[in-house]
C-alpha cells in the first residue's frame, strides 16, 4: 500500500521533536480520525535553519510531517508557504489516494508555523 520512501520516513522520521525557542509553531489537526501535527519552526533572516515536528497520526502522517520538514530547512518563509501537500507526497513516491488528506496535515501545519512567525515578527 506504501512506497518504500513512505515506508522509510515513517521508520526512520527526520526532525522529530521540538524547538524549546522557536520562532514560530503551528498545530494543526484532522477533525475526522483525531490525529494531531505541531510544527516548530527557527527563523533567522526570514530563512528557516531550523524545523521540528511531533505528529500523533498514522503512518502517512508521520512520512509526510517528516518529509515536509526536510523540504522546507534551508528554505525562505515565502518558499515555505508555497509548500503544498501534492509537492510533498510527489517527494515521498506519492500515497495512497485514501491517505491524500493526511499529507494536507503537513502542508497546514508549516503553513501555520510561518504564519505564527509572521505575526510575531510583523514587518515593518
Ligand atoms: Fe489521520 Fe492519516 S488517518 S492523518
Amino acid at each position: 500500500m506504501y512506497s518504500e520512501k513512505v515506508m522509510e520516513h515513517f521508520e526512520h522520521p527526520r526532525n522529530v521533536g521540538e524547538i524549546p525557542d522557536a520562532s514560530g509553531t503551528g498545530t494543526v489537526g484532522n477533525a475526522k480520525c483525531g490525529d494531531i501535527m505541531k510544527m516548530d519552526i527557527k527563523v533567522e533572516n526570514d530563512v528557516i535553519t531550523d524545523v521540528k515536528f511531533k505528529t500523533f497520526g498514522c503512518c502517512a502522517a508521520i512520512a509526510t510531517s517528516s518529509m515536509a520538514t526536510e523540504m522546507v530547512k534551508g528554505k525562505s518563509i515565502d518558499e515555505a508557504l508555497q509548500l503544498t501537500n501534492k509537492a510533498v507526497a510527489e517527494a515521498l513516491d506519492g500515497l495512497p489516494p485514501v491517505k491524500m488528506h493526511c499529507s494536507l496535515l503537513a502542508e497546514q501545519a508549516i503553513h501555520a508555523a510561518v504564519e505564527d512567525y509572521q505575526k510575531k515578527h510583523p514587518k515593518e
